[in-house]
């Protein structure tokens, strides 16, 4: 099959440094500790501090992708932003991340939204800027940045999380080839999750919400099977990861709409190693499809390469897409350099006390007033944290060193 070598070229991650045990979670709130585990597949939460805001986690992940992956700022035209957690309504982050990575003047700047397909749809809006030509050799960054967040106490709680995922997407591309023209897509409108401007909370129907993920796969699925009848096998499947279950339900879902059969284990190598990060953050909003892919590569990539993997993105609201991409040749090596599990590292766990205090301050408390401006270079080798505003309501954000501690195994 002709396939355009466009596609993604490095991935990186940034990551709160604060997380939950949710079997802490579930002592808490006086659930069995198993439900969280094996039904709804969750281990560790990622909560994010004040300082972690969504500009912050983005410009974070973004750098960790220039340090990794050799690619320089000044050879990125597009910068698009997925997120449904946004900080302003005219101001979008990828204004932050133009001046905050010293992107060219001439790069294209925007952000994308449609729930947690927000950042599907900056790479396939990426994907068809390189192919159509205007990219002239440059590469496009494509950032996912997102914090989820419901009600204390409610069913959604055990299914939040945060961090930002940076894409670097380039031609000849040294982990994964898309064709941006082959992808099944689907959508309708419906109330299955929303964000109200004026709350801080995500207000979703729960079963609904299953339902229509599930649906939207089916049609998304049959889509592509329908534009893509001689297609390859797809040796992996990576999905959004709400949490772990939802994505082992979707891919029984789509093995039965294949008429497979579906005994005992045999299916379960096809995903699980796509879930293994996933379980140890939550969900990511925007980047959770791409946090699987991340898990998947560097648990898999070398064993893969020259193999097709499928992915399915979902947005609730709803839209959604089914695409395949082919593992490159060099993905193994490329992922040993990227180091994304760099992301994990010095991470550390928080009690159920202090995370809800996190919470009600983020809630209650209004965010400081910083009496001065802060200047911030675009330096690369640091990372940013959110400082608060200035009388005039803009938002300051201030280098800090990396972390310097060695790494521990404290996923
Ligand atoms: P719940 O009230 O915990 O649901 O809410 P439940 O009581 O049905 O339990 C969940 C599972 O745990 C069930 O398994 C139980 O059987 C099992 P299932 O029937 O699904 O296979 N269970 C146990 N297992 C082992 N031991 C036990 C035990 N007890 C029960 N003792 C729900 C769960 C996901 C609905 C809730 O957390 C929620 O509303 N979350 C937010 C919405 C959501 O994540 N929806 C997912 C699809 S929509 C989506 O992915 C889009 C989204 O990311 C937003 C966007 O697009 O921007 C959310």
């Amino acid at each position: 099959m002709h396939l355009p070598s466009v596609g993604i070229d490095a991935i990186a991650l940034a990551l709160p440094q604060k997380f939950i045990s949710l079997d802490e979670l579930a002592l808490a709130r006086g659930v069995p500790p198993e439900k969280y585990q094996t039904g709804l597949g969750v281990e560790k939460m990622a909560i994010p501090g004040f300082e972690e805001d969504p500009v912050a986690l983005a410009v974070n992940a973004a750098r960790q992708l220039f340090r990794s992956s050799g690619c320089s700022p000044q050879q990125i035209g597009l910068c698009l932003v997925g997120t449904e957690t946004p900080v302003d309504y005219a101001k979008p982050i990828s204004i932050y991340l133009h001046r905050m990575l010293g992107l060219p003047s001439s790069c294209r700047v925007f952000e994308t939204k449609h729930a947690c397909y927000g950042g599907t749809a900056g790479l396939f809006t990426a994907l068809e800027w390189i192919v159509s030509g205007s990219a002239q050799g440059r590469s496009a960054l494509v950032v996912c940045t997102d914090i989820a967040c419901y009600p204390l106490q409610s069913p959604g709680e055990p299914t939040q999380g945060a961090g930002a995922i940076a894409l670097l997407l380039s031609a000849n591309p040294r982990l994964l080839a898309i064709d941006p023209a082959s992808s099944g897509v689907y959508s309708h409108e419906v109330y299955d999750f929303w964000r109200p401007l004026q709350h801080k909370n995500a207000i979703a129907n729960g079963p609904l919400s299953i339902q229509s993920y599930l649906e939207a796969l089916t049609n998304a699925y049959k889509n592509w099977k329908e534009r893509n009848p001689q297609h390859a096998p797809l040796l992996r499947s990576c999905y959004h990861v709400p949490y772990g279950k939802m994505a082992r339900k979707a891919h029984q879902h789509r093995l039965s709409l294949e008429k497979k059969n579906l005994s005992g284990s045999a299916h379960k190598e096809e995903i699980e190693t796509s879930l293994v990060f996933p379980a140890q953050v939550g969900n990511m909003y925007t980047g959770s499809l791409y946090l699987a892919l991340a898990s998947l590569l560097h648990h898999e990539a070398p064993l893969l390469e020259g193999s097709w993997i499928g992915l399915f993105s979902y947005g609730s609201g709803c839209t959604a897409e089914f695409f395949a991409g082919k593992v490159s040749e060099q993905a193994g090596s490329t992922m040993k350099k990227l180091h994304v599990e760099y992301a994990f590292r010095n991470r550390q766990k928080i009690d159920i006390a202090t995370y809800e205090s996190i919470r009600l301050q983020a809630e209650h408390k209004a965010v400081p007033l910083v009496a001065e401006s802060i200047p911030i270079e675009a330096d690369l080798s640091q990372n940013v944290v959110f400082r608060g505003f200035d009388q005039s309501e803009r938002r300051l954000y201030q280098n800090v060193p990396l972390h310097t501690k060695p790494a521990n195994t404290n996923r």
